[in-house]
């Protein structure tokens, strides 16, 4: 049978959509109760959690796999008052989370987002465990002040091991999961209800997908450096550390069935991309005890400060970079640092003065700097840039250089939603039958995110927006029932 194609470049965006799928030539017209849009972290956990309450779902992703950016993440997953945190005895609360992340998000932070994020951590960490994922492993990431940063026990990535989890459980459950599946467009009825998507395959041909409810799991936009650099000219130039279909899709097609935008200006850059790569080097291995210096040997920032007072600090050094500085002992404490190695992003001295020889800097100086550190260490107080925590001194050879500068990493701005994940018009209004959840979504994070807080939030958004998705396709169907 020769299919119908119509191809994303037909009728002027927005131009139809009041009047629903009938008015696009499509080759064909399928059915579910709720159609996620994006596989990452939001997009794997909503689908599970909806299929799991009843809901006929299709999750639809348009890069060749699954995973997005959450596959990447890297040092691991905020979490408050967890069953790991219990068993090392750290004293950390909800409360406490909430606190560190309004203050990180210099307080324009939705309140109530921030509170769902961090009342809803621990369950999110069991949610994961129990379809398989390692969260055992417990250190700290910038602006925390509790060690609440969750993570396989041998300190891998995180992000691999939670997707490997999602997409086992996936299989397993025959969740519809379809990749090479761009979604161009979200259909909205004349009463205002979403009413389904409109889908382009790899081989360009397009199908609608009808249902009573969407949800937005598509990511955020820092692949997209000219829509970057359209928000803050100051990042134009910059490299990004994200997977290249972080476009922003779901921002333009939110907001063309009315959705509303915020913190849009509010970009994140890390501080730590391994220079001239487009590598990012976790702020796990700061967490665990590595130490900044600039070309000329000297420390010059709280390693531990928020991601945006560590950039700006990196950014006024010669040249705008700074080396990450380890030892033995913090090489064996997080495996991640063996892939810096795989990756050739490693310089590496007997003593202190090697490395420096190797690295440009004077001996003397540089040695000096480690030896003021690694005594601040041994006395618990870092007179000298005010740095909280100081797990490891840097002390055994051979030491460690890696080279790093900062590269836009995360989106804080997008959608606006309520804490059950609805999307918002522009009037404050639950636009109906659209969710939202993760790095879509402005709100949780304010002006800067706290390392570690997004696989929170895409776990617990995407289980929120899950839940309340099945519940209104079921109420849905219950009225199309009586109806009938
Ligand atoms: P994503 O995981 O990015 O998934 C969105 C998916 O939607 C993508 O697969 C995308 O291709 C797809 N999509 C987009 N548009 C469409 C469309 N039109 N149709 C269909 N599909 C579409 N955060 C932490 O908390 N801890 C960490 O350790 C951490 N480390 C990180 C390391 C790196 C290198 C990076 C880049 C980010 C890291 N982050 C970390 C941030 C975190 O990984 C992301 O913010 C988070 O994973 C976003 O999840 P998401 O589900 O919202 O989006
Ligand atoms: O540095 C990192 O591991 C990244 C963490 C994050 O973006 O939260």
């Amino acid at each position: 049978m020769k299919r119908r194609t119509f191809l994303a470049s037909g009728p002027a965006a927005g131009a139809l959509s009041l009047f629903g799928p009938a008015a696009w030539a499509v080759s064909r017209k399928e059915t579910a109760d709720v159609v996620v849009i994006g596989s990452g972290g939001t997009g794997l956990t909503a689908g599970l959690t909806a299929q799991a309450d009843g809901a006929k779902v299709i999750v639809l992703e348009k890069m060749p796999i699954t995973g997005g950016n959450t596959q990447l993440a890297a040092g691991g997953m905020n979490a408050a008052d967890t069953r790991f945190q219990a068993q090392r005895k750290i004293a950390d609360s909800w409360r406490t989370m909430y606190d560190d992340t309004m203050k990180g998000g210099k307080n324009i932070n939705d309140p109530a987002l921030v509170e769902v994020l961090a009342k809803n951590s621990a369950a999110s960490v069991d949610w994961l465990s129990s379809i398989g994922a390692d969260m055992s492993g417990v250190g700290r990431m910038a602006g925390a002040s509790e060690d609440r940063t969750h993570r396989p026990a041998a300190g891998d990535a995180v992000g691999h091991n939670i997707v490997h989890a999602m997409r086992q459980t996936a299989i397993q459950r025959k969740l519809d999961v379809r990749t090479n599946s761009r979604v161009i467009k979200i259909f909205r009825n004349r009463a205002g209800r979403v009413t389904g998507v409109l889908v382009q395959n790899k081989f360009g041909e397009v199908y609608s997908i009808e249902a009573p409810v969407v949800i937005l799991a598509s990511g955020g936009f820092s692949a997209d450096l000219a829509r970057v650099a359209q928000y803050q000219p100051s990042y134009a130039g910059f490299s990004s550390t994200n997977q290249p279909g972080a476009t922003g899709d779901g921002l333009d097609l939110g907001a063309e069935v009315g959705g509303q935008l915020r913190d849009m200006q509010h970009i994140q850059i890390h501080p730590t991309q391994a220079a001239g790569s487009k590598i990012l080097i976790t702020e796990a291995v700061r967490g665990n005890g590595a130490i900044l210096v600039n070309s000329q040997g000297k420390r010059f920032v709280n390693e531990l400060t928020t991601r945006d007072a560590a950039s700006a600090a990196i950014l006024a050094q010669p040249g705008g970079t700074a080396y990450l500085i380890l030892d033995q002992d913090i090489r064996k404490s997080l495996k991640q640092i063996e892939g810096y190695y795989h990756l050739e992003l490693v310089k590496e001295g007997n003593t202190p003065e090697d490395l420096a020889r190797t690295l440009g800097m004077d001996p003397a100086t540089f040695k000096a700097t480690l030896d003021t550190y690694n005594s601040a260490q041994a006395a618990k107080k870092d007179a000298e840039f005010g740095r909280p925590d100081m797990p490891r001194p840097v002390k055994t050879g051979p030491f460690i250089a890696i080279g790093v500068r900062p590269g836009v990493h995360y989106t804080m701005g997008g959608l606006a939603i309520n804490t059950k994940a609805q999307v918002l018009d522009k009037d404050g209004k639950p636009i109906p039958g659209l969710y939202a959840g993760g790095e879509v979504t402005g709100g949780v994070h304010g002006a800067n995110r706290l390392g570690g807080n997004s696989i929170s939030e895409t776990i617990t958004f995407g289980r929120i927006a899950g839940a309340e998705a099945a519940k209104e396709a079921r109420a849905a169907r219950a009225t199309s029932v009586k109806k009938a």
